[in-house]
């Protein structure tokens, strides 16, 4: 069971899932432009990733009987001034959306949805995986400045990832 409040949540989560996607795409975007095609490799795979957890919302809303309903997205950024500014935004951005599903948890609970509980336990861990990826990246691009070697051998890293 989900009220019709945690169900509007639930869809706006849907929505933000997707306006990740998005956003993470302009940060490939800058990455391509710089010619820094692993960076870029990594944010088109991440909004892929995105992509996939507004899939799990999507499906999740209609198991619950709600109805999914898609909302406008925002512009999202598409200059930076350097590749630790790009994934130091990208962890901010990370930990808000952590702050987003902590927070539909407690939605949850307070209701006593327990497949919404046990739904949104799986997003718990992903947040911190993913906020944990970052801050590694970011400890790399640190140690790194403007070394053009240590630059070129991070690219080829993520750029092989999936
Ligand atoms: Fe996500
Ligand atoms: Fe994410």
């Amino acid at each position: 069971m989900a009220s019709e409040k945690l169900l509007k949540e639930l869809n706006d989560q849907f929505n933000f899932e997707i306006s990740s996607a998005y956003y993470y795409m302009g940060m490939a975007a800058y990455c391509s432009d710089k010619n820094m095609n692993g960076f870029a490799n990594f944010f088109v795979a991440q909004a892929k990733e995105e992509y996939s957890h507004a899939m799990k919302f999507y499906e999740f809303i209609y198991d619950m009987d709600g109805r999914v309903r898609t909302q406008a997205i925002a512009e999202p950024k598409n200059d930076y001034n350097s590749f630790l500014e790009v994934f130091e935004e990208a962890l901010k951005h990370e930990k808000l959306v952590t702050s987003k599903i902590h927070k539909l948890l407690e939605i949850a609970e307070e209701e006593k949805s327990y497949p919404t509980i046990q739904f949104l336990q799986w997003f718990v861990e992903e947040q911190l995986e993913e906020e944990n990826s970052m801050k590694d990246i970011i400890f790399n691009l640190e140690g790194i400045k403007d070394n053009f070697q240590g630059l070129y051998l991070l690219d080829k890293e993520l750029g092989a990832r999936q």
